[in-house]
């Protein structure tokens, strides 16, 4: 029976929907293209020699929601659909509030109307942020405090709880909350990978449209930092790693009989922004050019995962190292310029 995978045609769910078909599984995707294109559905067929159905909706859409399951005999769903801005999130919250919120409510209504209990939830790092202690450079674990800075944090700890709730009313409700770390890099392909509308958030996309000449120089937010080189430490990972932990997630929704539980997805490895830069120059032969700028608020000096939950109880390790993000983030964009 398939995976419905929500927000399917974005950059972490195109990379799970290759995971999961290469391992066997049946998926459906959902996505109403706001921030994918299509043509991602198309790649995640070619690289996988699967078809993939796919429905261009909206979960706000709760008719439309209602008709994948009615047609569908879904059997768990993977949930990434979402706005994910964290600056759109602090000018417009209800944009956020509404999207994220909302979309997950409609989903999880038509889930229990059709006796669909199994789910795995994109979590992040930031629910533990807003927490985080200025001075101390510990991984975190799932037990770390959580709490959070912005409206874009808020939806992901509120559709937490929302979830742990729902386990509560009704314990054969099997959830999966995954706190993803920093995900980089592409699929081998260079078919699938990061491409997002306008000038990058993140770092990795923006040091790519930099090598490309797209972007004239890095900014980097603040060598100030209680770090070994003064920038931002974060926990990089790959983005096939990530996309395996769905894998890795979904075999042990299958062994267990109902629960809510949250599983880091990182290396536990932190490194600083100047690492990032200095490896992408090193690997692909590429000068970044870049300045020192103000701090980004919001940010912290270092947030890196203790990944020994997901190790023990997942059965999963990320593989790829600093060089192979580097590298296929470079491949990826030079496809795409
Ligand atoms: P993305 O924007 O590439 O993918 C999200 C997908 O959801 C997009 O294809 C978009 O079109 C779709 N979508 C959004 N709202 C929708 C709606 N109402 N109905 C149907 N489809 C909708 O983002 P991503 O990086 O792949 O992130 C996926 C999930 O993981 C998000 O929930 C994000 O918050 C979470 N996450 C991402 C990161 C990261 O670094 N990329 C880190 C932590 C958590
Ligand atoms: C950010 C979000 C986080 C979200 C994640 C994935 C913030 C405060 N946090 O994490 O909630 O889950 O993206 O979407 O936005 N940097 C630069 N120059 C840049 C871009 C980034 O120096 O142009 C630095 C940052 O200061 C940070 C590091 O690079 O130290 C990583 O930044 P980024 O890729 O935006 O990820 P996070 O801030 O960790």
């Amino acid at each position: 029976m398939p995976i419905l995978v929500t927000g399917g045609a974005g950059y972490i769910g195109s990379h799970t929907c290759v995971s999961l078909l290469k391992k066997g599984f049946e998926i459906i995707v959902l996505d109403n293209l706001c921030n994918s294109k299509e043509n991602a559905v198309k790649c995640i067929s070619r690289i996988t020699g699967k078809d993939v159905p796919f429905y261009p909706y909206d979960l706000r859409d709760k008719e439309s929601v209602r008709s994948v399951f009615e047609k569908e005999a879904i059997e768990a769903v993977i949930h990434l659909a979402g706005y994910k801005a964290v600056g759109e999130s602090v000018r417009e919250p209800l944009k956020y509030y509404e999207n994220n919120i909302l979309g997950t409510l409609n989903l999880l209504e038509c889930m229990r109307e059709y006796g669909v209990r199994n789910m795995i939830f994109s979590s992040s790092a930031t629910v533990y942020t807003g927490a985080l202690d200025k001075a101390s450079a510990k991984a975190l674990t799932e037990e770390s405090p959580l709490a959070v800075t912005n409206p874009y944090g808020r939806t992901k700890l509120m559709i937490e709880e929302i979830l742990r709730d729902l386990h509560q009313s009704d314990p054969v409700w099997n959830i999966i909350s995954l706190r993803y770390f920093n995900p980089i890099g592409a699929h081998e392909s260079s078919l699938i990978g990061d491409d997002p509308n306008g000038i990058p958030n993140n770092l990795m996309p923006y040091i790519v449209q930099v090598a490309s000449g797209k972007l004239e120089k890095l900014n980097i937010f603040g060598n100030d930092y209680n770090t070994k080189d003064g920038t931002g430490v974060r926990d990089y990972i790959h983005i096939m790693d990530l996309a395996d932990g769905h894998v890795a997630a979904m075999k042990k929704l299958n062994d267990c009989g109902g629960g809510f539980t949250a599983y880091n997805l990182g290396t536990g490895q932190g490194y600083s922004v100047l690492d990032i830069v200095n490896t992408f120059s090193r690997v692909n032969g590429v000068e970044i050019p870049y300045v020192i700028a103000p701090r980004r608020e919001g940010d912290v000096d270092t947030c890196f995962a203790d990944p020994f939950k997901a190790e023990q109880e997942l059965n999963w390790k990320a593989m790829r190292n600093l060089a192979d993000m580097c590298r296929d983030s470079w491949y990826f964009q030079q496809s795409i310029s």
